[in-house]
């Protein structure tokens, strides 16, 4: 028996409790997200998901609005709906302050069954969350079972993240919190492990002597949209990169771990978060290009600029950045990373591209086809992955040479619907399994590094680029590319 097969992997009943529960990430995802998993039949136990809102709602005309947002959820392949047997599970509540007379409803619903596990997601801004877990917490609602789930952004800077944990751990202990990165809930990031560790043909490559460079792209079509006071506080670094950028980044490099226990994956991550090189002045302005988009077309649609989208005159917020970065360590010496993430691009993916090495000696004649492989792990949309290797052209005439890709494509091989990834997430919160969240120094090492920047970059100029197209140009980034936008 493995350490994996130790793993509790029955839910027991429950409650959930939503705070932020008519916001929109509710809405479109966490509750979709629950739905799916009953659909499946896994939430066969006891529960019930109760949906705090301050303001006061019809609770018929809010299931309404939920069947229309898990409907939107649905694909092809979804036949047969049970939202009415599900919507008997959710109730809306309303608390109109976090104090303890508020709680005394809330109290009274999960009391009626206080022998269920309590989890509180607090898919609110992180300056509700003392309030909140302090009248919790008062109104003697935390036992040893209860769990919290916390949404980015958790802080701005390295301070106000540790001010953030405090504030959570004076009410929970760490074993008990769980704090989401979406990224790692969609499958083709999870499958990132499998490919790595259960293929030993990858692992024995993996490494500074085989590849040159490893891409990592997270590009999007969508502006700032309704998010204007958070995005222009925030910026692409802290939006994406702090976060979602360096989870992939954890789960390329990281070491081999002992097991698929939280502890030995998330010991591996943090290691790999350490030993990311800080910036400093000169190597900010060598390796780093933020930029902001301005008016142009994006997929047939005419956009206004970001200073338009957000209604001011002037911002330094970049809703584009690009990244060389470097571990410092014996596996990866000298293999840069690039890191790059934009809004309003010319089409929605993300991927990551490994760059093996060319042969040490090339025995053809020239061609403008580069004589190495390389590893296209496209993570959205239409998941797959693709080895891409040269091939010869058939007939005579000598060797001509081509890109040919041996191609996994996940909707072909698997032909299901591929779930969201809060699904897989809270199961994994109901369950009690750590591996998918990240830990309090895997959140302070990452900052750590964000701050070696941020510290750095206020004279890096922002560059404009036109809404639609890859974002700025730069000799750096551009070394060695293999993004759609070279
Ligand atoms: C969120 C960011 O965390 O991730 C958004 O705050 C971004 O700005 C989103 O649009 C991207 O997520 P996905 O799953 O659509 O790639």
């Amino acid at each position: 028996m493995n350490a994996y097969s130790q793993i509790d992997t029955t839910i027991k009943p429950f409650n959930a409790v939503i705070f932020g529960g008519d916001g929109d990430l509710a809405k479109r995802k966490i509750i979709p997200a629950f739905y799916h998993r009953f659909a499946d039949e896994q939430l066969s136990a006891p529960h019930q998901i109760i949906c705090v809102s301050r303001s006061k709602e019809d609770e018929k005309a809010f299931n309404k609005l939920l069947t229309t947002f898990i409907k939107a959820t649905f694909d092809d392949t979804e036949e047969e709906d049970c939202i009415d047997d599900f919507l008997n599970q959710v109730s809306l509540l309303r608390i109109p302050q976090n104090n303890i007379e508020s709680y005394e409803a809330l109290k009274s619903v999960l009391l009626e069954n206080a022998e269920r596990q309590r989890v509180y997601y607090f898919s609110v801004p992180s300056p509700a969350y003392a309030e909140i877990s302090d009248a919790l917490k008062k109104s003697g609602l935390i036992d040893e079972r209860s769990k919290v789930v916390l949404e980015k952004p958790l802080g701005h800077d390295l301070a106000s993240s540790r001010e953030i944990d405090s504030i959570i751990s004076a009410a929970f202990r760490e074993e008990q919190i769980f704090r989401i990165d979406h990224y790692l809930g969609k499958e083709t990031v999870q499958n990132l492990m499998v490919l790595r560790f259960a293929n030993h043909l990858f692992e024995r490559a993996w490494n500074a002597e085989n590849i040159e460079n490893i891409q990592i792209t997270v590009a999007e079509s969508l502006g700032v949209e309704k998010r204007v006071g958070y995005y222009d506080k925030t910026g692409a670094l802290l939006d994406m990169v702090q976060n979602h950028l360096l989870q992939l980044l954890c789960l390329i490099a990281m070491e081999p771990p002992a097991n698929l226990n939280a502890r030995a994956v998330r010991n591996e991550k943090v290691k790999v978060l350490q030993s990311l090189r800080l910036f400093d002045k000169s190597s900010v302005k060598e390796n780093i290009v933020r930029g902001q988009y301005t008016r142009g077309n994006v997929m047939g649609e005419n956009v206004k600029s970001y200073l338009e989208d957000i209604q001011k005159y002037d911002s330094g917020t970049e809703t584009f950045v690009a990244l060389k970065a470097h571990i410092d360590n014996w596996r990866w010496k000298n293999v840069p990373f690039y890191l790059r993430t934009g809004k309003r691009m010319k089409k929605r993916y993300s991927d990551i591209v490994i760059n093996f090495k060319t042969p040490p000696h090339n025995i053809f004649p020239p061609s403008k086809h580069s004589l190495r492989n390389q590893l296209i792990i496209r993570l959205q949309p239409n998941e797959r992955i693709e080895l891409v290797q040269l091939s010869k052209i058939p007939g005579p005439g000598g060797y001509r040479f081509q890109p040919i890709s041996l191609k996994l494509d996940f909707l072909d091989s698997f032909q299901k619907r591929m779930p969201d990834a809060y699904e897989r997430l809270i199961i994994d919160i109901l369950r009690g399994n750590h591996t998918l969240f990240m830990r309090h120094d895997e959140l302070e090492a990452a900052w750590k590094w964000i701050e070696s920047i941020t510290d750095n970059w206020k004279d890096t100029p922002i560059v404009l680029y036109e809404s639609g197209e890859w974002g700025p140009g730069n000799d750096v980034m551009d070394e060695g590319t293999s993004w759609e936008g070279k």
